[in-house]
């Protein structure tokens, strides 16, 4: 296992679950201080005990809302305050969509997933980029989906979401090459945490067979693996993609 990522430091949103924690954890293990950050503080405490016993890295849980711009402005200040840096940031936190169809989608179910899974993610970037800048160097990645890439049947307000994820994305990519910071997306298919069992329930098994050409789902560290490599000097020259981790879904 290689460590090349001692001395820098990782913050990670979403982190108490799912794809989030498996990405915190991986972080670790190749050395980085991690800083867990989510709304969900039981389990947020228990990825970053998890990896101050496993992994041989430190790590710290901060509570936040990425809906609000205060509360991530003051999870950038406790990095700081914390590991006296910021080198690599994943924008993670979401929810799924809860609508069966676009058509009898809710105000409510357009104001959470657009708050969450687009606007919360401005947040996060525009307070690391500040955080980056100061310094000169820093890696983003931001979780956007295969719903970020092409059109997905009853996710229409999720999928506009991650559209907008895959578009800050390359606009802050190309602004902020020139000055140190890399910034790219994730898009994963489907993944088995609570949030695609929440979502699609019973159905999640017969969807998974479909779901791509290797029949299955992804497990979280598939994905874990890939963002800390794009986050890594291994990804030096890769700015802007938004990279499909999807089992070849958006190949067909
Ligand atoms: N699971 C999949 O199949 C899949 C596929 C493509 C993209 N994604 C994306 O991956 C990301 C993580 O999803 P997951 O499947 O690991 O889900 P998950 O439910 O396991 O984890 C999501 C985490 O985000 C946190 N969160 C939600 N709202 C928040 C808020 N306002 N502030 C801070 N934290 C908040 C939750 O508490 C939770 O810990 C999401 O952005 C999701 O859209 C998931």
């Amino acid at each position: 296992m290689d460590r090349k990522l001692v001395g820098k430091v990782a913050l990670v949103t979403g982190g108490a679950s799912g794809i989030g924690r498996a990405t915190a954890i991986e972080f670790a293990r190749r050395g980085a201080a991690v800083v867990v950050a989510d709304a969900d503080s039981t389990g947020g405490k228990d990825t970053a005990a998890y990896i101050e016993t496993h992994c041989d890295a430190r790590a710290t849980f901060v509570e936040v809302d990425v809906t609000d711009a205060e509360s991530v402005e003051a999870m950038i200040r406790s990095t700081v305050e914390r590991f006296g840096a910021l080198d690599m940031a994943f924008n993670n936190a979401g929810v799924p969509d809860r609508a069966a169809s676009l058509h009898v989608s809710t105000q409510e179910n357009w104001d959470r997933v657009m708050s969450v899974n687009l606007k919360g993610v401005w947040h996060c970037m525009k307070a690391e980029l500040d955080q980056m800048l100061a310094a000169g160097k820093g890696a983003i990645v931001n979780n956007a989906s295969r719903s970020g890439l092409v059109g997905v049947p009853s996710d229409g307000v999720y999928g506009a979401a991650k559209h907008g994820v895959v578009g800050l994305t390359k606009a802050a990519a190309i602004e902020f090459a020139p000055r140190g910071i890399r910034v790219n997306a994730v898009c994963p298919g489907l993944v088995e945490t609570a949030l695609t069992r929440a979502r699609f329930g019973e159905e999640l098994a017969a969807r998974a067979k479909l779901a791509n050409p290797l029949g299955r789902m992804a497990q979280p560290e598939e994905i874990a693996s890939t963002v800390v490599w794009l986050c890594s000097d291994a990804a030096s020259f890769v700015v802007g993609v938004a990279l499909p981790v999807d089992g070849g879904a958006t190949a067909r």
